[in-house]
């Protein structure tokens, strides 16, 4: 399972990337807006800084929200560097930008993914990724683990090669249930990452071993 980090934090995505398991970054507007990176050009040279940390994929988002404009947009995020995987909304123009960018060799990340259906129609159009958010439908009353386990069933049917990014991650449980389902990458905050870490048996069983050591070594 890839683990990608949902930031634009160039310190957060430095941090990740030096804790040794970061395989990739999601941005999105509003990421991008926390951080206070406004204007093309910045927008741009962001992208470009990320990469430079990064050791993998990176999701650009585009803005517009009609063919030409995701055409125009993501030709340019496309450009200005390999790893940049650009991130189009499931939305009618989407998908039709989602095929050409596939025909192009443009690698697609199809975010805003609710329903196995909308998971298929990107997986048809050709998208690198599918990016269902998990916790934002936890948050309506529906089960987001159990989206992921349908798309699973779907794309393993018919053998689509589209990865399946389980996105909005909140917690080490979502983490671990995305794995065992078999979804291909996670992304989430750092601190969702590091939540693995945890265990209290780790904690007390480590605090014995240094005291047993210390007690002989005296
Ligand atoms: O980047 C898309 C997704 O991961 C958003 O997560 O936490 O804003 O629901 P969240």
């Amino acid at each position: 399972m890839k683990f990608f980090i949902d930031t634009a934090n160039l310190a957060e995505i430095q941090e990740a990337h030096d804790f040794g398991v970061l395989d990739g970054v999601t941005t999105n507007p509003s990421l991008m807006a926390k951080e206070g990176i406004k204007g093309k050009d910045n927008v741009f040279k962001h992208y470009k800084a990320i990469c430079n940390i990064v050791d993998g994929d990176v999701s650009a988002e585009v803005i517009a929200t009609d063919f030409e404009g995701m055409i125009r947009e993501g030709e340019e995020l496309a450009e200005l560097d390999e790893k940049i995987v650009v991130k189009i909304p499931m939305i009618r123009d989407g998908v039709k930008a989602l095929k050409y960018f596939s025909e192009k060799g443009i690698r697609t990340n199809c975010t805003l993914i609710f329903s196995a259906g909308q998971a298929l129609l990107a997986a048809k159009a050709g998208a690198s990724y599918v990016s269902p958010f998990i916790g934002r439908l936890d948050d309506t009353g529906y089960d987001g683990i159990d989206l992921i386990e349908q798309i699973r069933t779907i794309f393993d049917n018919y053998g689509f090669d589209t990865e399946i990014l389980a996105a909005s991650i909140r917690n080490p449980i979502h983490i671990i249930k995305c794995a065992e389902i078999g979804a291909d990458v996670m992304t989430g905050p750092l601190s969702a990452i590091l939540s693995l870490l945890k265990h209290p048996l780790t904690d007390s069983g480590l605090k014995q071993f240094l005291a047993d050591h210390a007690k002989v070594n005296a």
